[in-house]
């Protein structure tokens, strides 16, 4: 494998979280990255249970294929570790990324990792899909991570796109960042100096990208209280929130 020039966040996540795959370069960004917000090893470990529980969840409705979006490393408590009888094709932009999900993967029949950019859809190969998922069952679909680096209209039609494609009855997992980064200034613009500016939203003004996906009953919470209890009316949320999460499904009622 070729030592990458520049680092990657999901490399970085690994290094936060104890993981084995990622270079010296990832560990000096995450270095730097720590000097403008020392928790990142906390709000990754949040981060990952959510991952953790939103998969058992899906699991627990049935679920027992997945793919997962902008995955990362696949370790460290990621998919197939917490729904080990599911079958998962993980998938991600960075070539890096997947070389070392392939090589973790090569032995389990029932996980495979594939470039995907999921704001383009179509760069997804089906039949690498199809060797993985059965197309015609439910999926649960998890997209961790990401979306504070995706504009609004851009992850509206992400979505919107993900809900054409998925099944009837899919669930789809997300999360999505509030405004606690605004008290770490160096942060925002250390992410703003290296062209991916944090997207800050709340629940109010994240519902309406949802478009037709429907919200489970546990709401949109952060990601740290996310399926503590069920929560269908107002949401009691302790500002401010760095990361919050929500699971939502395509409900037969809509084609
Ligand atoms: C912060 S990491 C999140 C990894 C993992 N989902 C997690 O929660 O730990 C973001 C990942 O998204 C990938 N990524 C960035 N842009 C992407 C895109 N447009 N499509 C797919 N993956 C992307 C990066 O390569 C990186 O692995």
């Amino acid at each position: 494998m070729s030592i990458p020039s520049f680092p990657n966040t999901g490399r970085m996540v690994d290094y936060w979280l104890g993981g084995s795959h990622h270079f010296p370069v990832d560990i000096e960004a995450a270095k730097l990255f720590e000097e403008a917000y020392s928790n990142f090893r906390t709000f990754f470990e949040q981060l990952r249970d959510f991952n953790g529980r939103v998969c058992r969840y899906m699991q627990l409705q049935g679920i027992d294929q997945f793919i997962v979006f902008a995955a990362g490393i696949p370790t460290c408590g990621n998919v197939h570790e917490v729904v080990p009888h599911a079958k998962v094709l993980y998938t991600d932009i960075d070539l890096t990324n997947i070389q070392f999900g392939q090589e973790i993967l090569a032995d389990n029949p029932n996980a495979d990792y594939t470039f995907c950019d999921v704001t383009n859809l179509d760069t997804l190969n089906q039949s690498v899909v199809n060797k993985i998922l059965e197309p015609t069952r439910r999926l649960g679909i998890v997209l961790v991570g990401i979306s504070a680096f995706i504009p609004d209209q851009t992850l509206a039609e992400t979505l919107d796109k993900l809900y054409d494609w998925a099944p009837v009855g899919s669930f789809l997992a997300l999360d999505f960042d509030g405004d606690a980064a605004v008290h770490y200034p160096k942060l925002l613009q250390l992410l703003q100096d290296i062209g991916t500016p944090l997207l800050m939203r709340n629940p109010t003004n994240f519902l309406p990208l949802l478009g037709r996906w429907q919200l489970t009953e546990y709401a949109i919470n952060p990601v740290e209280a996310w399926h503590t209890k069920v929560s269908t009316d107002s949401i009691q949320i302790q500002e401010p929130v760095f990361s919050y999460g929500c699971v939502v499904y395509k409900s037969i009622r809509f084609s």
